[in-house]
């Protein structure tokens, strides 16, 4: 069995939480239309849905919250996390946002509108949900290229979130340099299973982007996580500290978007910085204003651009990683012990359990992780997320399901919250569910949204 680390804190306040009966939580799942997403929060016993915004913020952290300077311009907590992200970062302009996609909302127009070409396109390892949606919505394509290797879930390989080189260059040949707005590198890569991208990855892509001139977005929700994993496995970087090995990463692009609400361990918050681009910062802050409030405040509280400034710092702190990525191989362990087939190895954040391969009697039309998801709520009172056809929806063009590769059921693991007590009740579960799986059914549409489909559907198991 595998070791457990000492968790780097003490627990000096408790949330309780209530455990449902397997009758409350059959009749609070059929009232949800067999969808997670529409269960009351009070009827979960343990919540793996995200570790965006859920976890446990420090007692610094709070203390930071007294120190709120809520003036509408130039607070004293904006300059903290001004200093801080230039500290880290080294890119000259920050911008406060109200969380990640918010800071898409400022770039991404504002690099659209500098594409030469007609046709803009985005390139990435993987786009993330919102990132897409919000590609798309101002008229781009988003690309995806992810490296093969990431598919094969069986199969260890360091570098699941890695850029499929040779068909970025491809990619951006047959679309034409003059129509890429972008290449955005999401670190770690998060619906690939949370896996990290390698140093020579992220500088190989960037190289292809400077010869291309083609700026280079890093989406940075899980940047320490990533930085953490190119310490133990890449070489020449044993020695190397988490935040020299940041600094690296970083030096490789030209601006970042971040969703604060994960590795820098805040309930609401995201940044937009740029190395030294002043007329793209300039048009950045005329977008900031009316999307997400003023320059200096981006929709966030002065609070809460304190708690994100001393996130940014204790986000980095290498014994919290190794406590928290050995949690997450913890849980992925004792499932695989129990034989329940999972994205291999574990990533960053989360448990991605391969649902495709343990429910092979259920189409993808039919929605294995999401059948799966509802099994193990049922089962315990967890919950977890489908990221596969549910999530992936129909072709705009034919309005048929897109096929999805990846049918995962995500067990994403929210910092400092949870135990490996919970860790524990959370693997039974789901390894008693895996021993009856012949029987868990497929789902079918009761009410299907025209888009975004898997927060609102509502849907019945098939008969
Ligand atoms: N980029 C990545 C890689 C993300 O994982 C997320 C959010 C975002 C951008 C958007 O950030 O939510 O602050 O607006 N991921 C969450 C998740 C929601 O559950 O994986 P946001």
């Amino acid at each position: 069995m595998k070791k457990i680390l000492p968790p780097p804190f003490r627990i000096k306040m408790v949330e309780p939480i209530r455990m449902t009966s397997p009758e409350e939580r059959k009749s609070a799942l059929e009232e949800a239309g067999y969808n997670p997403f529409l269960l009351s929060s009070e009827d979960v016993y343990i919540d793996l849905l995200t570790d965006s915004g859920t976890g446990a913020m420090s007692d610094r952290q709070w203390a930071g919250l007294m120190m709120g300077d809520e003036s509408y311009a130039g607070s004293r907590n904006f300059q903290n996390l001004e200093r801080k992200a230039r500290e880290i970062f080294d890119y000259q302009y920050v911008i406060p946002a109200h969380q990640g996609r918010g800071a898409e909302q400022v770039l991404f127009p504002c690099l659209i509108e500098r594409v030469k070409g007609d046709k803009p396109v985005f390139f990435s390892n993987y786009h993330f949900d919102t990132t897409a949606a919000h590609v798309e919505l101002n008229g781009a394509k988003a690309i995806n290229t992810l490296t093969p290797m990431a598919l094969d879930t069986a199969s260890w390989y360091d570098w699941k979130g890695d850029f499929d080189l040779t068909a970025l260059e491809q990619g951006i040949k047959e679309n034409g340099a003059e129509n890429v707005a972008a290449i955005i590198v999401t670190v770690t890569c998060n619906s690939a299973g949370g896996q990290p991208i390698s140093m020579a990855n992220i500088k190989a892509a960037s190289e292809i982007a400077r010869a291309n001139n083609i700026p280079v977005v890093i989406d940075s929700a899980r940047y320490c996580e990533n930085a953490w994993f190119i310490k133990q496995r890449e070489e020449g970087y044993q020695d190397k500290s988490i935040p020299e090995i940041i600094a690296e990463m970083y030096s490789y692009g030209d601006m970042l978007t971040m969703s604060a609400k994960k590795d820098p361990m805040v309930n609401i918050g995201g940044l937009l910085c740029i190395r030294d681009d002043e007329e793209l910062f300039r048009s950045c802050q005329i977008r900031c204003v009316p999307m997400e409030g003023f320059v200096t405040y981006g929709g966030l509280a002065g609070r809460d651009m304190e708690a994100l400034a001393i996130g940014l710092d204790e986000a980095m702190d290498e014994n919290m990683l190794a406590y928290r990525i050995g949690q997450v191989e913890y849980l992925g362990e004792r499932l695989r012990e129990g034989g329940v087939p999972i994205q291999y190895p574990t990533g960053g954040h989360a448990v991605f359990v391969d649902a495709g391969k343990m429910l092979p009697h259920i189409p993808g039309d039919q929605f294995p992780a999401h059948a799966l998801a509802n099994e193990l709520y049922l089962e315990s009172g967890v919950r977890g997320v489908e990221i596969g056809s549910l999530l992936l929806g129909r072709d705009p063009e034919t309005g048929k399901q897109k096929h999805s590769p990846m049918e995962f059921l995500r067990l994403t693991i929210p910092r400092r919250v949870y135990t490996n007590d919970h860790m524990d009740f959370v693997a039974d579960a789901l390894v008693s569910v895996y021993q009856r799986r012949e029987s868990i059914k497929g789902l079918t549409f009761d009410y299907e949204p025209p888009v975004l489909r898997h927060f609102t559907a509502r849907l019945k198991p098939v008969e």
